[in-house]
């Protein structure tokens, strides 16, 4: 069956209390049995992490690629500055595998810092604005 990693940055271990008016009220575990319930209508498996690491994140980028697993990443705040993920991620979709930049709120319609993605470019694609749907049009589109 073909796996995916769901790979989610910093501080989204705290949807459903953080900021519940921008990222909604679902909390992480939901966003867990929202993304696996989703990739198995799509006969999928989905492997989905969380960490405030950024270290952590790079590792499981190389993961990745020593695996051939197709990523849908939510760097969260790394987004915007984390030269290290840009470089993993371009390691991703260098390597022939798809690699899915999704944001559950639209940061484009947000503070102007939230504008700018340093993964973007080394994307296969980005979804942005449709909260945890997000994800769902992400694995759809893998
Ligand atoms: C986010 C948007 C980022 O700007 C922010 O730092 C996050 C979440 C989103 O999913 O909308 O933590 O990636």
């Amino acid at each position: 069956m073909n796996n995916v990693l769901v790979l989610n940055g910093p501080n989204l271990n705290r949807l459903g209390s953080r900021e519940p008016e921008v990222y909604g009220s679902a909390d992480f575990a939901e966003l867990v049995s929202r993304v696996q319930s989703a990739a198995a209508a799509e006969g999928m498996t989905a492997d989905v992490r969380q960490t405030n690491d950024e270290a952590e994140m790079v590792s499981w980028l190389h993961e990745a690629v020593d695996s051939g697993s197709q990523v849908i990443i939510n760097p969260a705040a790394f987004t915007h500055y984390s030269y290290s993920l840009r470089d993993a991620a371009a390691l991703v979709t260098k390597a022939g595998l798809k690699l899915i930049e999704v944001h559950i709120s639209n940061p484009h319609s947000r503070e102007k810092f939230r504008h700018n993605s340093v993964i973007s470019a080394v994307a296969t694609g980005v979804i942005a604005g449709f909260g945890l749907e997000s994800y769902v049009l992400a694995l759809k589109a893998l």
